[in-house]
Parts: structure tokens; C-alpha cells; sequence
């Protein structure tokens, strides 16, 4: 078992699909009050990785232990009662609710008893908006609003803010600042250390190493399904996290991808 504050914890973890071999022995703790960033290139097994951690597939071999106990989650929902939000990288999904709505999906503030029982829109409307003006979004004042007519990177923060309100343990986040502009993705970014200086445990998931660096604690480098390296803030370079996410071959496509961020 890890360090005191290790939350979730994954040892010499493999998943199979058939005769592709997702994942290989993968071990990798996610601590409370910290980001763990995962990095790797299309197909090096991230989706495969979070789908485990969030209780989607189970180890084809391995152990998996949560709050110092072995687990095996049954199912996404069971990971999600016991306080493991994951944000997709499709979120707002559903464009055409309303932002409170979408808030509050699942969990509806209602009015009334029993049969009488009807949703509170006014103040789950309020609530929402709260939320995500406590997280930086002022834009919007009004939680009638669809979730559609929101930007990318408003629909993340909304994803996020939401995953904290109901009192998320763990975050998984799904390339959540692949698809933004340099402004979006910062507000993103802050969002995350916001929940890391609340005690939430953050995973990262990106192939943009500079967006790593920026907010990691620790990183994971994942190539073909293995743990290619694990270290810490300030013990690698720019340089070495991009060589080592490139495994030597690829880094002129790296170093132009990083040279469009800002
Ligand atoms: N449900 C699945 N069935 C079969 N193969 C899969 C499945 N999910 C992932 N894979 C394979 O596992 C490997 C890792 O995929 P994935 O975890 O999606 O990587 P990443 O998210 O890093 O791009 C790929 O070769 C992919 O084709
Ligand atoms: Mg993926």
C-alpha cells in the first residue's frame, strides 16, 4: 500500500480486450490533495486506465484498492457513490437541458412530499449558477439557459463544479483542456487546483505535456499499455516529459503541437 493520503490505488493492473493487451501491469496511486497527471499518446490505453479507475471495466488481472481497502466496483454507479466523479471528454452531452437542470441530474432539489413532490427550479437554478461563478464563469446569469449555448470550456467548468458540490473524493478528468483556447483552458486549469486545495484527488488525463507541467504533482507516462515512467514535480524536464511521451520516435510533432499553445 502507498502513502497515508493515497485515496486509489492500482497494482500490476492488466485489461485485455480479446488479444489486444490494453493495459500491462500497471501500478499507480492517486493521492488526495494532489494531481496526478496521465500522459500518452493516442492508443497508449488512458481511456481503457480511467474506465477502471471509475468503474467501467474491471482488471483483467491485478488489484485495485480504495481508501485502504481491495475493491472491485461493480459498476460506474457504485464508483460514483463512493465519490469517484469522472468528467468525459464529451461532456454537455446533453445540449438541449437546461444548465440547472444538468446540475442537479440525478440529485434534484425538490419541493413538496411524496406524491406532491415536484422539482425546484428556481433554486436549482441559483445553486447552479452559484457553482459556476464561485469557479470563474460570470458570463452566464441564468440557469435557464441551455447547456448547448455554452462554451467548451464553461461546460467542463460546469462538469467540474458540480462533481465538487456533490463532494467528489476523486476526479478523473478526460483531456479536459484538449479541445480549448489558451483563456478556457486556464480556467480550467485553476479549477483544478481549486479542487486540489480542497483535498480532492485529482487524475489528469492529457497528452499536452505543457498543461501537465503546469498543474501536476506527480506524472505517469503510459506507452502500448505500460508504464513507461512515473516521477514528480521538478524531477523532469520539459524536454525528458516530451521525450519520454514521444518514446524518442515523434517529438517534432510534439514540439509543433506545444509551439500552438501560446
Ligand atoms: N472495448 C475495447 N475493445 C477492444 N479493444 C479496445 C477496447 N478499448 C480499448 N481497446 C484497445 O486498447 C488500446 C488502448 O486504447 P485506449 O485505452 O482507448 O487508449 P487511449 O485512451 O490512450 O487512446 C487500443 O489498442 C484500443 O484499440
Ligand atoms: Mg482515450
Amino acid at each position: 500500500m502507498g502513502e497515508a493520503n493515497t485515496i486509489l490505488e492500482l497494482s500490476h493492473v492488466s485489461k485485455t480486450f480479446g488479444s489486444t493487451k490494453a493495459l500491462s501491469d500497471v501500478s499507480l496511486a492517486v493521492r488526495s490533495g494532489e494531481i496526478l497527471c496521465l500522459l500518452g499518446d493516442n492508443g497508449a490505453g488512458k481511456s481503457t486506465l480511467i474506465k477502471i479507475l471509475s468503474g467501467y471495466h474491471t482488471p483483467s488481472a491485478g488489484r485495485m484498492f480504495f481508501e485502504g481497502r481491495e475493491t472491485r466496483f461493480s459498476g460506474p454507479r457504485s464508483a460514483r457513490l463512493q465519490g469517484i466523479a469522472t468528467v468525459h471528454q464529451d461532456v454537455g452531452s446533453i445540449p438541449f437541458m437546461s444548465i440547472g437542470r444538468n446540475f442537479f441530474l440525478g440529485a434534484e432539489l425538490t419541493r413538496g412530499i411524496g406524491p406532491l413532490r415536484w422539482i425546484d427550479t428556481r433554486a436549482s437554478n441559483a445553486k447552479a449558477l452559484e457553482q459556476i461563478r464561485r469557479f470563474g464563469i460570470t458570463r452566464i446569469n441564468d440557469g435557464n439557459q441551455l447547456v448547448g449555448t455554452m462554451s467548451g470550456g464553461e461546460r467542463q467548468v460546469l462538469a467540474i463544479g458540480r462533481a465538487m458540490y456533490f463532494g467528489a473524493k476523486v476526479l478523473i478528468l478526460d483531456e479536459p483542456t484538449s479541445a480549448l483556447g489558451v483563456k478556457e483552458a486556464a480556467i480550467v486549469l485553476k479549477l483544478m487546483k481549486q479542487a486540489r486545495s480542497e483535498g480532492v484527488a485529482i487524475v489528469f488525463i492529457t497528452h499536452n505535456a505543457r498543461h501537465a507541467m503546469a498543474v501536476g504533482d506527480r506524472f505517469t507516462v503510459l506507452i502500448h499499455g505500460q508504464v513507461a515512467a512515473a516521477f514528480k514535480r521538478g524531477e523532469k524536464s520539459r524536454e525528458e516529459v516530451l521525450n519520454l511521451m514521444a518514446g524518442g520516435e515523434q517529438m517534432s510533432e510534439l514540439e509543433a503541437d506545444l509551439e500552438n499553445i501560446d
